[in-house]
């Protein structure tokens, strides 16, 4: 196991919330852990996530073998899914991968998560001359962005290498028994993964939906278990002193109790920003019902401290701030000095990038403090796999307690089938045929 390389430090926030305030929530923490624990609380039935750590470590053989097939015989692997079925995998990859696409082997570029022609026109453009493979994965089998998305890709590659080349490059991730996708795989021969069905979307990274793609990039998947299973240790406990999840969780809603409903997650390096998205998500699908929630956005500084920092230091104070700051990049470059500081840089001469960064992320964190800004930090060791697993586990796991503090249901997301719904009636979907006649109108009175 490895040694904490993730570090929540809330003392900026001491200003808004008490050590006495977040010691009050130490009975809270303790029976939001039993309802996980004894599988009690909401959503139940979906807890599969909370020992992936231990039970997918059977599976980093088989998955790591395919992934390495499929590296030693690809340049671009594409990979179809939305929401869960995506974003995890794009966290890992954007976290650990070299920045620029351009010089990874293989390249792993996404798509199903939008609805746009030119997006898989260009993708199709872009690796006509490539070597590609494709890993179809929606756990449901049945959503429309990466399905539509598949039906294009799919004929695009059994154009490209005849049916049987093409099934033996194409991998599906699913449901074990049900839904459309699993069908299909199994008629057309595909390899297939299997989504345990208790792990839902937003808390699937660790099980083949992020875990395939991201061996494929080539990183340590083992390594990316053991990180969350050393979280295990540090998040579990049944009270705030050995349970970080839990104390992110107890400050972000004693915060939210105080009229600050939205948090902001600000990224201080540009490797981050998917981390970002997939937190987003994770927060946002979990605790956003029930007319409450802590709405989740999220910044990538320095590059917004120039659009949104304005905002941040004088808009609405009805938000916090939580950084994500990397302590150790891979690389360190240093800022070279010239003798004719014509520039008047080189007061910097010889300060690493990271040196420079790291008071940028101390200036502002002093001055949205002053600005009325309740601030937290959290510190990432390194770009490595165990840290990233480490991170995913806190995150999970300071949502799921997060969620059972607001009395939600973390694991469920009814209100994403509203606009599928509408979407369905209104491009004529059988059984939608009476919701198709009330939207019609709609449509009408507000000439949509
Ligand atoms: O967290 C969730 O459950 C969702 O975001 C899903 O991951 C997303 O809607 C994709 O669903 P599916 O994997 O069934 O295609």
């Amino acid at each position: 196991m490895s040694t904490p390389k993730i570090f929540y430090n809330d003392q900026f926030s001491g200003e808004y919330v008490s050590r006495d305030e977040i010691e009050l929530y130490n009975n809270s923490i303790a029976s939001a852990e039993k309802m996980l624990k004894d599988r009690s609380g909401p959503g139940n039935d979906f807890l599969g996530w909370i020992d992936l750590p231990r039970t997918m470590k059977k599976n980093v053989g088989v998955i790591s073998q395919k992934a390495e097939e499929i590296r030693s015989k690809t340049d671009v692997l594409i990979c179809i899914g939305i929401g869960g079925s995506y974003l995890g995998a794009r966290a890992a990859i954007e976290y650990m991968s070299s920045t620029f696409e351009d010089t990874r082997k293989p390249r792993v570029l996404f798509c199903g998560h939008s609805i746009n022609s030119d997006y898989i026109a260009d993708l199709l453009d872009l690796v006509k001359d490539k070597r590609v493979s494709v890993n179809v994965i929606s756990k449901s089998g049945t959503t429309t962005e990466p399905g539509i998305a598949f039906r294009v890709i799919r004929q695009w590659m059994e154009n490209r290498y005849g049916k049987k080349e093409a099934a033996s490059r194409i991998i599906a991730t699913t449901d074990p028994s049900k839904g459309a996708l699993r069908k299909l795989a199994d008629e057309e021969g595909y390899t297939t993964f299997d989504i345990p069905s208790d792990v839902g979307g937003r808390f699937s990274v660790l099980t083949p939906v992020g875990l395939f793609p991201i061996a494929a990039a080539g990183i340590d998947i083992g390594k990316l278990l053991e990180g969350a299973e050393t979280a295990m240790g540090f998040c579990c406990g049944d009270n705030l002193e050995n349970n970080l999840s839990g104390h992110y969780a107890a400050v972000r809603n004693i915060l939210f109790r105080k009229g600050y409903t939205n948090e902001v997650m600000a990224a201080f390096a540009p490797q981050i920003h998917f981390i970002s998205e997939w937190w987003k998500q994770l927060a946002g699908e979990s605790e956003g019902k029930n007319g409450t929630g802590i709405f989740p956005a999220a910044l990538d500084y320095t590059t917004d401290l120039h659009s949104l920092g304005q905002w941040m230091q004088e808009g609405v104070r009805n938000v916090f701030e939580t950084f994500m700051v990397l302590k150790k990049t891979s690389r360190t470059l240093c800022i070279p000095k010239f003798d004719d500081d014509s520039d008047e840089l080189n007061y910097l001469a010889g300060k690493s990038f990271e040196e420079i960064n790291i008071n940028a992320y101390r200036g502002t964190l002093l001055a949205h403090l002053d600005g009325g800004v309740p601030v937290s930090t959290i510190e990432l060791e390194d770009r490595c796999a165990d840290t990233l697993g480490q991170l995913f586990y806190f995150f999970e796991k300071a949502i799921a307690i997060s969620g059972y503090l607001l009395r939600v249901n973390p694991f469920d997301q009814p209100g994403v089938e509203a606009y599928k719904k509408n979407m369905f009636a209104l491009l004529g979907k059988v059984g939608f045929e009476k919701r198709r006649k009330e939207l019609q109108e709609k449509t009408k009175e507000m000439e949509l």
